[in-house]
């Protein structure tokens, strides 16, 4: 697993890391049971970076019994989403409870009232229990405001969705991230899914081959990642051996121009 400089932040992430919205809102011993077996396999793998938010339902919950002892080897990225400072401090609480006091990466979800969390973020952070404080929006329509946030140069991170068929973040988010020095976090590789439901065909990804890539999921994140002002992806999978397939995915040799273009025109 390839490991990048998250940014100027100090933070070292793996390339590939997990995400939890839908996979991880579960419930009862033996949907929890494979959301643990999730998270061994992508610890073992190196995907040690796993990103959730108190719009999940289950998420936070089940992927803390899912850490339990292994929370020092694991980087937790979360996210505060309330109108209000009071609930939004109930959502810090919490968390701090379920990821024994420490969140590394501290997320303004959707920019929900972000002026009144990020005071609070930064209150935590000159505590020592947030490393890094971020800001995502999963919509183009909010880039604009988004940018506003980095600018004020309050937040080290973003999270934001970059993919073949989604490519606004290349106009001005992600050229603005890297001259701030911001981290980035890449939401939704696979389109919540819908770019993996008709994959090409097998010997469409032949020429793919030399790099590592065996399937059309590994294909998309190789896309993504090789373009160096990313730093980790995050697809969500409740699938073990889903979690291993992606991670592999993390690793070099990175494509370049040709393949990249290569993979955008599979999907034509
Ligand atoms: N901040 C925001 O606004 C925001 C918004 C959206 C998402 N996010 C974050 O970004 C993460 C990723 O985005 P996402 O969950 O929306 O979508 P995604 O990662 O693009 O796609 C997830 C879907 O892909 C399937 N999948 C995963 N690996 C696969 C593989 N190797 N082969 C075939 N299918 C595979 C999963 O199904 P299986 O379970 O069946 O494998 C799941 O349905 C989220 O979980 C969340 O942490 C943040």
């Amino acid at each position: 697993m390839d490991t990048r400089r998250f940014g100027s932040t100090g933070l070292t992430v793996p390339a590939v890391g997990l995400g939890t919205w839908r996979t991880f809102d579960v419930r009862g011993a033996a949907a929890v049971a494979d959301a643990r077996e999730v998270v061994e396999q992508a610890l073992l793998a190196g995907s040690r970076l796993f990103d959730s938010s108190p719009m999940y339902g289950e998420a936070q919950r089940v992927l803390s019994e899912a850490l339990k002892s292994r929370r020092a080897d694991a980087l937790v990225a979360t996210k505060v989403w309330a109108s209000s400072a009071r609930e939004g401090h109930q959502q810090l609480d919490r968390a701090m409870r379920l990821f024994n006091g420490v969140v590394d990466i501290y997320q303004v979800h959707n920019l929900v009232n972000w002026r009144e969390h990020l005071a609070m973020l930064e209150a935590e952070r000159d505590a020592g229990r947030v490393r890094v404080i971020g800001a995502t929006h999963y919509s183009s329509s909010a880039f604009g405001e988004l940018a506003t946030v980095m600018k004020t140069g309050r937040v080290g991170a973003i999270q934001v969705p970059y993919n073949p068929r989604q490519r606004e973040v290349e106009r001005t988010i992600l050229p603005l991230a890297a001259d701030l020095g911001l981290g980035v976090i890449v939401m939704r590789p696979f389109g919540e899914g819908s770019l993996l439901r008709r994959p090409p065909a097998q010997s469409d990804l032949e020429p793919l081959r030399a790099f590592g890539v065996t399937t059309w999921a590994q294909a998309l994140i190789k896309w993504i990642l090789s373009d160096p002002r990313c730093h980790v992806t995050i697809p969500a999978t409740s699938k073990p051996a889903r979690a291993v397939e992606n991670a592999t995915a993390g690793d070099p040799p990175w494509l370049g121009p040709a393949e990249r273009d290569y993979i955008g025109k599979l999907f034509a």
